[in-house]
This record gives structure tokens, C-alpha cells and sequence, in this order.
């Protein structure tokens, strides 16, 4: 176990630049096991996520190297189609291996995917897509066996535009039988970059980034090659640290119509914002205002920057209000934020949080990934020293984050617990 330490209250200057974005590479990763052939991935982030994904690609038998952010895949030797039960429950994008497995074995074994305790989190969209596409599904034990003879295309409307069950279909669609057409499919960035891969490799896919997808089914791929793209949130994050303590703190490497809905929002509070092509130069602002924050699919606010964003509004004169619509559980850091003297009342999946108001360094904890984002916008900006335990939580999401912070000026130390 490790805890974060930080002295907080320091101005940053200088440059961070963002990483691949861990949302599509926990994508890219199962996906390349469709080719027989090779693939290259550039641009991938050093996290721990990414590390159980090659790992369990080497269980499968690809051959895996990843040196100066880009990894490689060979196939050649893929013979395996059952996951570790162990690595499965450690991640949410172990269910990428269902699809990917399907669609090239037609047959698949693995455990419930594990990840963040933010909401029941169910896999039935998966399912339900996978059975229409002719697939037999059975679970013992937690373990789930994926069987299909004939792996067909079908027209496919999801209740929700989930992004996970939009990946996993497209990607068991690319070596089905006919067309599959997904509808109210989710079109978070992410999305385009995992069928911009498949159609490297040859796989047909058209309006990958739009609520409706068409998946043309082919026989074979070839090798695969594809730059991860920004990490949004990462950016996100940083941008929120930027607005309560830059001092021309510029975030580099990010694109900036993914980030639309948080610079829409941060200029509302007042927020002055530069942006260049691929960069953003941020200040301080002692005079913020509230605003209301609701998250949603995209490109409205991001849920994945609900939470750090919360304790930015901590930092804004009046009352702000911030609702979650896509989790159940996404408000477990708000006791964590109120305990360092935030004035937050918060009823099931809304808070109302009333600024500005003065943050104290204390004992914390990352409930989760991104509760663990607004613990560490917490500790940066309160007087005095604050720890967060469990910290483990945090670096699942964010590459050198204690590196990257210390570079502009931040006091913050990464220990054992
Ligand atoms: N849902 C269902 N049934 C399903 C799938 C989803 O009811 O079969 C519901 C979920 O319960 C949730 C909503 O649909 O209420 C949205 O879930 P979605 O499937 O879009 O989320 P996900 O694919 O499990 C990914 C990211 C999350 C991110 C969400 C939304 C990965 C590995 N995870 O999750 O990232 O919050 O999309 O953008 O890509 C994070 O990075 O901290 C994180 C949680």
C-alpha cells in the first residue's frame, strides 16, 4: 500500500504534458488480439491497468514488448481463449477480451470484470449484443463461457450509450458474418480511436464517433498500428488544478474539442484559459464563481471529472450544483472534502456545495479512481499537509502523476504506506 503526500498551497508554472488516454488503451490492448498478425501502439501510458492488460495478453501467447510508450504485439503463437480469473477481477476492461476472443475464436472464458465501486456497473448490454450475434452464454462461478458457432451481424440498439458495450460489440462485429449496425451506440472519443486501429488492420467500420455505427464483417486482418490518443481527463484534471494554482501552467498534447464541455464550464467560473493548437495556458483565479456541473455521455460533462471538478467548486463564490447521472456511487469522496472543511450537502447522486470556502490538510482516502483525482485537487490546494491512503486507486489512472506535479512546483511525495 501507498499514500500520497502533499504540502499543499504551492503555485505551478511550467509544462505537463499529457499522456495516452487509459480509457482507449485498456481498449486497444484486447482488440489487437484479433490479428494473427503484428500491432504497434504508441503513445500508451506506463500504468498499472495497462501492465495487467500485457500481461494477460502474454498468458494468451502474444509475444509483448513495451519500451519508449509503445507497445507491441506479436500473435503469432495466440492459441489460448481462457482469462486468468485473478487478472480479470483486477480491471473494468478485462470484458474487451470477450469480444476480442469471440470474434476471433468464437469462443471465450472469463471472470466478472472488476474496477472502480462507483455503481452496480452491469455487463448486460455485452450479453444481451453477444446473444443476438448468436452467441451462447453461460456463467458458473463468476466465470463466464462464451460460445458461438456462427458469429452473425445484427442491428443493435443499446438503452444507454454505453461506451463499454459499444467497444466490446464493434470489436466482436469486425470478424462476424454481415453487418452489425449499433445504435444509440456511445461516442466518446475513445471510441473512434479503438475503430480507427480496427480499420488498420483491416476491419470495415463506418461512423465510429456518431451514435450510429456500421460494422461490414470481414474474414482476415492484417498487422495493426495506432497512436493512443490524450488522455481527456488526465488534461481534465490538470486543467482544475491550473484554474485554482497556475501561474502560467500550460497543459501540452491535448485536444481541445475533447475537452469542450470542462472549458465551457471552467470559463463560466471565470476562468482565463490560452488555448494553441495542442495546449492550454492556464491562472489562478481568486475570484471564482459557482456554476452547476451535471455529468453526461458525450460530449456533455465527462463523470470521470465530476468529482475532482466537486472540489474545484468548493473554490467558487456560491452555492454550485453537481449531479451525477451516470453512476450510483460517485459521491464517496464528498465526506473526505466536507472532513477538510468543504460545505457540502450531498443527496444521492446530486451535492449542492457552497464556496468558497478555506481546505486544511488532513488524513484521506481514494475511495476510487476519480474520487482519489478530487482528493489530490484537495491536498494541492489546502493549507497545511494532507495524506490520501489508498492511493494505489489514483495511479491506476494517471502516468508519473507525482513526477509531473514536482516538476511545476508542487510539494508531493509518493511513500509506502
Ligand atoms: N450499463 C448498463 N449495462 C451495461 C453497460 C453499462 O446498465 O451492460 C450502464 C452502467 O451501469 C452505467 C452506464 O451504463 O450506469 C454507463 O456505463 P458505460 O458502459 O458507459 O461505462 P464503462 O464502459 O463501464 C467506461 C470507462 C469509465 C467511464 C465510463 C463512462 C473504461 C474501462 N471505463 O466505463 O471510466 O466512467 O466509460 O464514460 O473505459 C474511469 O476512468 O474512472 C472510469 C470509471
Amino acid at each position: 500500500m501507498k499514500k500520497l503526500i502533499i504540502e499543499g498551497g504551492r503555485e505551478l508554472s511550467g509544462e505537463i504534458k499529457i499522456s495516452g488516454a487509459k480509457n482507449s488503451v485498456v481498449a486497444l490492448i484486447p482488440a489487437a488480439i484479433l490479428t494473427d498478425g503484428k500491432c504497434v501502439i504508441r503513445n500508451v501510458p506506463n500504468i498499472s491497468d495497462v501492465n495487467i492488460l500485457l500481461e494477460m495478453m502474454q498468458e494468451l501467447g502474444s509475444i509483448v514488448t513495451f519500451e519508449n510508450e509503445t507497445v507491441t504485439i506479436d500473435n503469432r503463437n495466440v492459441k489460448n481463449c481462457r482469462i486468468n480469473e485473478e487478472y480479470a477481477s483486477k480491471i473494468r476492461a478485462s470484458y474487451y477480451f470477450m469480444g476480442a476472443l469471440l470474434g476471433k475464436y468464437h469462443h471465450a472464458e472469463i471472470a466478472y470484470p472488476g474496477g472502480c465501486i462507483i455503481g452496480s456497473r452491469p455487463i448486460d448490454f455485452h450479453l444481451n449484443a453477444f446473444t443476438k450475434m448468436g452467441t451462447k452464454v453461460e456463467e458458473e462461478d463468476g466465470i463466464f463461457k462464451l460460445d458461438v458457432d456462427n458469429l452473425h451481424g445484427i442491428d443493435i440498439f443499446f438503452d444507454f450509450p454505453s461506451v463499454g458495450a459499444t467497444i466490446n460489440v464493434m470489436i466482436a462485429a469486425v470478424k462476424a458474418k454481415g453487418r452489425t449496425r449499433i445504435m444509440n451506440a456511445a461516442c466518446e472519443p475513445e471510441i473512434a480511436n479503438v475503430a480507427s486501429f480496427l480499420s488498420s488492420m483491416g476491419a470495415k467500420i463506418y461512423g465510429a464517433g456518431t451514435s450510429t455505427i456500421i460494422i461490414d464483417g470481414v474474414d482476415t486482418l492484417t498487422d495493426g498500428y495506432i497512436d493512443v490518443i490524450p488522455d481527456r481527463i488526465e488534461a481534465g484534471t490538470y486543467l482544475i488544478i491550473g484554474a485554482l494554482l497556475g501561474n502560467n501552467l500550460t497543459i501540452t498534447g491535448i485536444i481541445e474539442e475533447h475537452l469542450h464541455s470542462l472549458l465551457f464550464k471552467l470559463r463560466e467560473a471565470g476562468v482565463q484559459l490560452d488555448v494553441k493548437n495542442d495546449s492550454i495556458t492556464i491562472n489562478r483565479n481568486e475570484n471564482l464563481k459557482a456554476v452547476n456541473i451535471k455529468t453526461t455521455v458525450y460530449p456533455g460533462f465527462p463523470t470521470d471529472l465530476g468529482q475532482p471538478m466537486s472540489t474545484f467548486l468548493t473554490q467558487c463564490s456560491g452555492e454550485s450544483l453537481f449531479e451525477e447521472t451516470i453512476y450510483e456511487n460517485r459521491m464517496r469522496h464528498i465526506p473526505h472534502l466536507n472532513n477538510m472543511g468543504a460545505d457540502i450537502k450531498s443527496f444521492d447522486k446530486t451535492a449542492i456545495i457552497k464556496g468558497k470556502t478555506k481546505l486544511v490538510g488532513r488524513n484521506v482516502k481514494a475511495t476510487d479512481l476519480r474520487a482519489g483525482a478530487s482528493m489530490l485537487v484537495a491536498g494541492m490546494i489546502a493549507s497545511g499537509t494532507t495524506i490520501i491512503y489508498n492511493i494505489e486507486h489514483l495511479l491506476r489512472g494517471y502516468e508519473r502523476i507525482v513526477d509531473k506535479l514536482d516538476k511545476v512546483g508542487a510539494y508531493i511525495q509518493l511513500v509506502d504506506d
